[in-house]
C-alpha cells in the first residue's frame, strides 16, 4: 500500500536518504526543507517540497496549512543539529537554547501542525529521530550536554504524545538511526545512510500501537531510557 511520508530535514543526510528510498518504492514524500534554493536532489524525488524553518512559529503554522488537505500516514521528525562545546566549560546558555529549539521544541510544534493531516492518514504514525546519546541509562561518557539533553527531552515528549493520543490510535516512537556517515555523523561513522535508512524503513513498516511510546534502535530493538 502506498503511503504518504512528511519528512523534515529532507534535503541532505538521513532525510534525503529516507526520501530516496521511500520514493523509489512508490511512496509519496512531502519533503520539508528550510530553503527552497537548497532543496537539492530531494526536489526531483518528492511529490511536494514545503519550505519551513522548523524553529520558526509562523513557518511551522504555515507548514500545517500547506499539508492540511493531505492524508499523511507517517511524519518523520528528522531535522536536527549537533551541539558545539562538548564540556561544561564549553557550553553556553545560548547554545543550550539553540539546540533545544531544533531538537526538542520543533518536533513537538511540527507534530501539532501536522496533526489534522495525520488524523486523516491511515497509519497515524510519528517517528522522532532521536539518538542513543539521549539514553540516561547508557550515559557513561558525559559530554555533548546540549545534544544529549535535547534528545532526552525529545524522548520524553514522545512518551507524552504517545500517552495523550493512544486513544485515537496515533502512534509515536523515538528512534536511534545508528552512528551514520552524514555531515553530522562524520566520515568515521560505521554505517552508511543507505544502511541506516534501510533498517529504519523496515522497522517503521512493522510498527504498531504496541510500540507507541518506545525508544527503539534502527533495527527495532528497544533501547533503555
Ligand atoms: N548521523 C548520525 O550519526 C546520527 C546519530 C544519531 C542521531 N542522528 C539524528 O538524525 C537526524 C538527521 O541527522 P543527519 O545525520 O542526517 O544530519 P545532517 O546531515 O546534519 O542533516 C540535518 C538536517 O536537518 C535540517 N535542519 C537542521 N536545522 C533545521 C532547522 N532549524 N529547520 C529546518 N531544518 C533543519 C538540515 O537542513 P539544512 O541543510 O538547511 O541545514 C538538514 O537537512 C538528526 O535529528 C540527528 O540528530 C544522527
Amino acid at each position: 500500500m502506498t503511503c504518504t511520508y512528511l519528512i523534515t530535514g529532507a534535503n541532505r543526510g538521513l532525510g534525503l536518504e529516507f526520501s530516496r528510498q521511500l520514493a523509489a518504492r512508490g511512496d509519496r514524500v512531502i519533503a520539508v526543507v528550510r530553503r527552497e534554493d537548497a532543496a537539492g536532489g530531494v526536489a526531483a524525488l518528492a511529490a511536494r517540497v514545503v519550505v519551513a524553518e522548523v524553529t520558526d512559529a509562523a513557518g511551522v503554522e504555515a507548514l500545517g496549512r500547506e499539508v492540511a488537505g493531505e492524508k499523511v500516514d507517517v511524519l518523520i521528525n528528522n531535522a536536527g543539529v549537533s551541539s558545539e562545546g562538548k564540556t561544561l566549560a564549553g557550553v553556553t546558555a545560548g547554545e543550550m537554547e539553540r539546540v533545544f529549539r531544533v531538537n526538542s521544541t520543533a518536533p513537538l510544534m511540527v507534530t501539532r501542525a501536522a496533526l489534522p493531516a495525520l488524523r486523516a492518514g491511515g497509519r497515524r504514525l510519528v517517528v522522532n529521530i532521536s539518538s542513543q546519546l539521549a539514553s540516561i541509562a547508557n550515559n557513561t561518557g558525559g559530554s555533548s550536554y546540549a545534544y544529549r539533553a535535547s534528545k532526552c527531552a525529545l524522548n520524553m515528549l514522545t512518551t507524552c504524545l504517545a500517552n495523550e493520543f493512544r486513544g485515537e490510535g496515533l502512534c509515536f516512537v523515538a528512534m536511534h538511526p545508528g552512528w551514520v556517515k552524514t555531515d553530522m555523523g562524520g566520515p568515521q561513522a560505521p554505517m552508511t545512510p543507505e544502511q541506516s535508512v534501510g533498517w529504519m524503513v523496515k522497522t517503521i513498516d512493522g510498527l504498531s500501537m504496541a510500540e507507541s511510546g518506545r525508544f527503539l534502535n534502527y533495527d527495532g530493538k528497544g533501547l533503555p531510557w
